[in-house]
């Protein structure tokens, strides 16, 4: 059961990450979101049985067998309730939150209802969500809604449904532009350009899948990296080892090598090899989250276990993300804590939807202690992702596809206009497309992150690419997510 049932843009969502192109069309910023809620649940009297979803056909409004709970949400990651007990909670980009307090866990998606290209996002009321007590493997969910009490009417704002396609991707095909190709080549030094024949011809809606969608729209853009670094000083450099909060300090900085990479850890290669997510299926974050755990059992275990998790699993079964659709590194980590990921060997990669069988996959590996680097949704920056990658292995993060990035073939990508061309939203960053970070290092000078990306072997640095660190290069230091792996 999907929440897409409620007509998500039946375009091509492509896939690869994010809100613009899958998932759902609902846009909530913190500002919209911050605040008291109210929230109406069920008795935690439902099983947590992924075919049989419940939450997603109950309404706990009005009034049938509902408790609340009042809840009060704070800056930057602060929730408490009545009794002044205190608890977490952290936007999912801007799709929905998730809280955690007096150990229980509550989820949702935040509401919103479309007409036509015009999309009424409601940020001050959830879809029905599900929560259960923290825990792995949790076998017992309720449902509730949540209200936000005393909401300012900017909680409710109209906006362009923001997948809508200027053109015809269907019928218009995607090219190799050799002038493009040519200039990037000769304009600059730090990467380079190539044709790559499997992109040939494909159609555009080909290449939004497999990039994540929508072209940017200028229009929609302006240059205010300013909004970001205010909404980032409120917050600590922290980051989270294992599930404990570390305040990171210069010297753990400066403690770190100057070049790094799990692929290469004493010779020997701690990440799952990189794969290729296929045309029709917007599975991007599935392969970038799954390969997180596949990659991270290589680094506890010192490769000598080299599970391959299934993606396909994800797609067809997690009701927290929206298939080939899209969904989020965040909640595919929520879904490795609460129902397990299954092998690749079970439900091997179809990249397409299908329908999930119960316990088609009985055996499970289990995540825990998910979270955004440095805590909560705007907390990541370069510095916590470097020692969260360091110190607990890959991370799954996502970033901002532009035209040019189908063409990179080695050298350490820039997109030259990115910085210019931000979204003027604080405390949000655009991004499409999701893939794993595996290590960092310097290339003439420039700093660069090292990232497998879903493409296949053939494309980038057999599968690969670098991109530019510190300066959150298409915004790929802008949500970052890590996990434990708790059992394989
Ligand atoms: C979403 O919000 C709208 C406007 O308040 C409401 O009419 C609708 O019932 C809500 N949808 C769901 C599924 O809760
Ligand atoms: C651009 O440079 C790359 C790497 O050196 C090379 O493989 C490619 O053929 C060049 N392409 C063009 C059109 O110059
Ligand atoms: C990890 O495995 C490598 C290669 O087999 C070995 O050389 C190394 O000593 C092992 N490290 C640990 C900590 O066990």
């Amino acid at each position: 059961m999907k929440i897409s049932q409620v007509i998500i843009s039946t375009l091509l969502l492509c896939g690869l990450v994010v809100m613009v192109n899958g998932d759902i069309p609902v846009h909530c910023l913190f500002h919209q979101v911050f605040g008291d809620w109210t929230f109406y649940r069920t008795s935690t009297s439902f099983s947590n049985d992924v075919v049989h979803n419940t939450c997603a056909l109950t309404n706990p409004l009005p009034n049938v067998n509902v408790d609340t709970i009042k809840l009060r949400l704070l800056a930057p990651d602060v929730v408490y309730d009545e009794q002044g007990n205190e608890g977490f909670w952290t936007l999912i980009y801007d799709q929905g939150f998730e809280v955690v307090i007096n150990k229980q866990k509550y989820f949702a998606f935040f509401n919103y209802t479309q007409q036509g290209k015009v999309v009424t996002s409601n940020c001050g009321q959830t879809f029905t969500g599900w929560y259960h007590d923290a825990g792995i493997a949790v076998k017992k969910f309720g449902c509730f809604r949540g209200i936000r009490t005393g909401a300012p009417s900017e909680s409710t704002h109209e906006h362009e449904l923001m997948s809508a396609p200027k053109v015809d991707l269907k019928n218009k095909v995607f090219t190799n532009n050799m002038e493009k190709i040519n200039t990037i080549n000769k304009s600059q030094k730090m990467w380079q350009a190539t044709a790559y024949p499997q992109f040939e011809g494909k159609s555009l809606e080909f290449m939004r899948r497999i990039a994540g969608g929508r072209t940017a729209n200028k229009n929609r853009k302006a240059a205010l990296k300013a909004q970001k670094e205010r909404f980032q000083t409120i917050f600590q450099t922290q980051a989270r080892v294992n599930g404990n909060k570390k305040i990171i300090t210069e010297e753990d900085v400066n403690a770190l090598p100057k070049e790094f990479s799990w692929t290469n850890v004493n010779g020997m290669n701690l990440v799952v090899p990189v794969r290729n997510q296929g045309v029709f299926c917007g599975s991007c974050y599935a392969f970038s989250s799954s390969d997180m755990f596949g990659s991270r059992v290589r680094v506890i275990t010192n490769g000598t276990k080299t599970p391959v998790y299934s993606p396909q699993d994800i797609v067809e079964c997690s009701a927290y993300s929206q298939g080939c659709d899209g969904g989020f590194m965040y909640l595919v980590s929520k879904y490795a804590e609460d129902y397990g990921l299954a092998e690749e060997s079970c439900d091997p990669y179809k990249g397409v939807d299908s329908v999930c069988k119960k316990d088609q996959c009985p055996k499970r590996a289990y995540g825990t202690n998910y979270a955004y680097t440095g805590g909560f949704y705007g907390a990541t920056n370069a510095k916590n992702m470097m020692y969260e990658l360091y110190h607990g292995g890959p991370l799954a993060i996502a970033f901002e596809v532009y035209d040019d990035f189908f063409n990179y073939k080695g050298g350490v990508y820039t997109h030259s206009t990115a910085l210019k061309t931000k979204i003027a939203e604080p405390g949000w960053e655009e991004t499409n497309h999701a893939v794993l970070l595996v290590g960092w290092g310097e290339e003439n000078g420039v700093p660069y992150w090292l990232v497998k990306n879903s493409w296949g072997t053939s494309w980038g640095i057999n599968g690969f690419f670098k991109i530019k660190r510190g300066t959150d290069e298409c915004d790929c230091e802008s949500e970052a997510v890590s996990a434990d792996i708790y059992s394989y």
